[in-house]
């Protein structure tokens, strides 16, 4: 993909006068009659996420990812490129793989029917003795899906119409194009089902402001007060919340002390016992946090920084990028959070952890954020696990999406509520209302 260079300036994300007000009602988050409209408007026409490109490294290797009813296989060719066809066998139609894997060729199960990596038939028994228009074989193809890459991700498009990939994300490639995304490794997977609707892990990740409530844990390592957030949107329907990585000033630890920005400080040769108060030790330790990295990131290893600004080096930029991808860049981690539909149940959707590190020159072990410490490696396999109020993730229990998907599960019970008519926004929230309208537009055919 072609890097765009110029980034466009965001709208205001605390602006709700930005906004038409469309109303964030009940029905929305268990509705089929709209669960319908999404699939029909919105999961048919928009960008997917199929997987990672380090998955499928060699000619042959294979990936599928099933949505809702839909499965696609997205397939490494001999000379490197990725494309995606559908699952479903051109002869009757049969699901042929599953996971990732590796092939010579896409060999279905039914009757015996091979299709090369390219998605054309190779093989159809009896081929040249009983099909009256001639033998299939070099002829019949597997459906094919538009597909491109950005980011160390394999993207494809049901549509073969509308925007590009680079359109649809615009401006993500040009306002990450510091990061070395392809070269982050994914070393914790999960797939969790969880009884509630997709749109509450997008509406979650849009606002900041459940964070001293909800995750008390975070506000003495990242900073998301609301005057110290940048809150920002773009007319495509992605924003996001730049937080700097300092302890908040608002919610400080019992005693003062903070043992997380402590450790950072010292990991880059900084004192942290050198500031007289505590307003010093978070901001002007933060500044100096900054110019040591830009001093030693490179006798420390850390070579991911080569392109990074200031801001990149110390800050989290959390990311949303319509309609359910959130992706937050961290200094050393990206971490991918992904909400899709149930197939058969608007209450429930799976939620997709990604805890991606970039190597650093000596690590062999990364604090993954989300799912604790991990060994540097790729991890092989996805975890399938259900919620199940928890108990399906013991391991999680605590970390910040855990309690997330605590609180997912009993907004979608309130929504049922005959008391519930609309959300209720704080400025920092717009972009909330800002994720339904831009979905709207595409479910009545504006997007
Ligand atoms: Fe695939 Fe018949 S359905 S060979």
């Amino acid at each position: 993909m072609n890097q765009q260079t110029a980034v466009p300036p965001p709208m205001d994300g605390r602006d709700p006068s930005n906004l038409r007000g469309d109303k964030i009602t009940g029905d929305r988050y268990f509705s089929k009659d709209f669960a319908q409209k999404e699939w029909d408007h919105l999961w048919t026409k928009i960008w997917h996420i199929a997987g990672r490109t380090a998955d499928i490294p060699e000619a042959g290797d294979f990936m599928v990812h099933n949505f809702m009813k839909e499965s696609v296989i997205a397939v490494r060719q001999e000379d490197g490129s990725v494309r995606a066809f559908y699952n479903s066998c051109g002869h009757r139609g049969m699901r042929m793989v599953d996971g990732t894997s590796s092939v010579a060729s896409f060999h279905c199960p039914y009757h015996g029917w091979k299709w090369g990596i390219d998605g054309v038939l190779e093989y159809a028994q009896d081929g040249d003795v009983d099909f009256r228009k001639g033998n299939p074989c070099g002829k019949l193809k597997l459906g094919e899906l538009r597909c491109a890459i950005w980011g160390g991700f394999v993207w494809y498009c049901m549509d073969d119409d509308g925007p590009t990939l680079e359109e649809f994300l615009e401006p993500m490639p040009a306002l990450y194009r510091n990061y070395p995304m392809d070269t982050a490794v994914r070393v914790a997977w999960y797939r969790i089902e969880l009884d509630a609707n997709w749109k509450f892990v997008t509406d979650n990740f849009s606002e900041s402001y459940h964070t001293r409530t909800a995750h008390p844990q975070v506000p003495p390592w990242i900073d998301q007060d609301v005057d110290s957030a940048r809150h920002e949107m773009w007319p495509k329907g992605h924003g996001r919340t730049v937080q700097p990585m300092r302890p908040s000033l608002s919610d400080r630890p019992e005693g003062g002390g903070n043992a997380m920005f402590e450790a950072e400080l010292r990991k880059w040769d900084v004192d942290p016992g050198k500031y007289a108060t505590y307003e010093d030790f978070a901001l002007q330790g933060w500044k100096d946090l900054k110019a040591a990295k830009q001093k030693l990131w490179k006798e420390k290893g850390y070579l991911h920084y080569e392109h990074m600004n200031d801001e990149e080096i110390t800050d989290s930029p959390h990311t949303v990028m319509f309609p359910n991808v959130t992706i937050s860049f961290l200094p050393d981690n990206l971490i991918l959070f992904r909400s899709e539909p149930h197939p058969a149940d608007p209450e429930k959707c799976y939620f997709d952890l990604w805890c991606m590190a970039f190597p650093v020159e000596g690590q062999t072990e990364v604090e993954s954020i989300m799912a604790g410490v991990k060994p540097l490696r790729e991890v092989p396999e996805c975890e399938h696990r259900v919620f199940d109020k928890g108990r399906g993730i013991p391991e999680l229990a605590g970390q910040i999406v855990y309690q997330d998907m605590e609180l997912a599960e009993n907004m979608q019970a309130g929504m049922h509520s005959r008391g519930y008519k609309d959300a209720y926004l704080s400025d920092q929230e717009t972009r909330i209302r800002f994720f339904h309208e831009v979905l709207n537009d595409w479910i009545e055919g504006r997007g």
